[in-house]
């Protein structure tokens, strides 16, 4: 809630599915801190237009957004105590969006490692590629590689810049868009000679930004990499998931390296279990002990106890659709009311004024 004097905290998720682990502990276990921290003035959104930047499909759009905020309240999020609202429904950030963009170069955002990561993966491109311009300039088809995509970054540092957030608490992929939001920021204040955003950090309640690995062996866990634990999992399709995650062939001699598989597992269970928990396999792992299906079925419960409660009340928010519509209104109130303020701020240094 707006509250004078107190740093504003902003963050989004965007509608593209179901939440999974590393949506959780990369960011919604954080919203759910800094909330219950009283320090801070909250706001939590759903980014369903940077959902638009991949595979826009209307009905999965619409679906994708319900599932979120009904996922953020599960989870804990209170629209008593924070700011919930749809990125749409602040038409502020669409105009900010427009103007901000005259001042980013083409060249920054094609550099940028997600845009890179995600153009290559749409036009099926290898990984060790880096030539990825001239195959986009030689595509005849917006539908692979939108200048939405390019423009993602602009669009994410306007959410953040107008409303003046300090804090994105964000996971460790998304700190490049925040180094970018922050040269936006500042670029825009020395332009115009004006200190109008302040520049935000990201937030981790002293530890570092965390990446949340996948199941499968390699990589983060993302919802387009098949390799997901999700919140909304049943318990039996939960625990066959851990039971199936990649491992390696076990330790062959005492203290060997650990490989990434397996590094995986431990760096799940450094985030769900208790530390004497993990201390114990990582122990049997340097003895050689070790048995990965214990070390499995242990995880899988130590997960259980953290999803469950949520899952539970998922399945009691969602279908109320006026419960969900209400938090949703206040939200888009409160929301624009700031955004509002801050497009007046920018157009007005940028010369945008009315001769009538
Ligand atoms: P999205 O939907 O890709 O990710 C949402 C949040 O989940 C975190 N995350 C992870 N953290 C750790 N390990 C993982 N495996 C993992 N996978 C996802 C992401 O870091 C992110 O915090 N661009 C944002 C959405 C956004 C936004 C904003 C965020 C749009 N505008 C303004 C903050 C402020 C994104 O990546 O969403």
């Amino acid at each position: 809630m707006k509250e004078e004097g107190k740093e504003i905290v902003l963050s989004g998720i965007r509608a593209t599915g179901n939440l999974h682990l590393g949506n959780y502990f990369g960011a919604l276990s954080k919203f759910v801190r800094m909330q219950d921290s009283d320090v801070y003035d909250n706001m939590f959104f759903i980014a369903d237009l940077h959902a638009l930047t991949t595979a826009p499909d209307p009905k999965l759009l619409h679906e994708n957004v319900k599932n979120i905020v009904t996922e953020y309240l599960a989870a804990g999020l209170d629209p008593e105590k924070s700011t919930i609202f749809v990125q749409s429904d602040v038409p502020e950030v669409s105009e900010l969006y427009l103007l901000l963009n005259m001042h980013v170069g083409i060249g920054e955002l094609m550099r940028t490692a997600s845009f890179k990561d995600k153009a290559r993966k749409a036009l099926g491109i290898r990984s060790d590629s880096d030539n990825i311009e001239s195959e986009i300039i030689g595509t005849d088809s917006n539908k692979r590689v939108n200048a939405g995509l390019l423009t993602y970054p602009t669009l994410m540092a306007v959410d953040i810049l107008i409303q003046k957030a300090h804090k994105v608490p964000v996971g460790k992929d998304q700190e490049q868009h925040l180094e970018l939001t922050r040269r936006f920021a500042r670029r825009f204040n020395s332009f115009y000679g004006v200190e109008l955003f302040p520049e935000p950090t990201n937030f981790d309640f002293g530890g570092k930004p965390v990446k949340v690995p996948g199941l499968d062996g390699s990589g983060k866990m993302g919802k387009s990499e098949g390799n997901c634990i999700y919140l909304i999992d049943e318990e039996k399709v939960l625990r066959k998931k851990v039971m199936r995650a990649v491992t390696d062939e076990g330790p062959k001699e005492p203290n060997s390296p650990v490989s990434e598989p397996v590094q995986n597992l431990f760096t799940l269970m450094e985030l769900t279990s208790a530390p004497d928990v993990l201390q114990h396999f990582k122990d049997a792992y340097a003895d050689c002990s070790i048995r990965y299906g214990d070390l499995k079925k242990q995880l899988a419960e130590d997960i259980l106890k953290i999803t469950l409660p949520i899952r539970e009340r998922i399945l009691d928010i969602r279908n109320d659709d006026a419960y969900i519509g209400r938090v949703l209104r206040q939200g888009a109130e409160r929301a624009r009311e700031r955004a509002a303020a801050t497009l007046r701020e920018a157009r007005e240094v940028m010369g945008i004024r009315k001769f009538y």
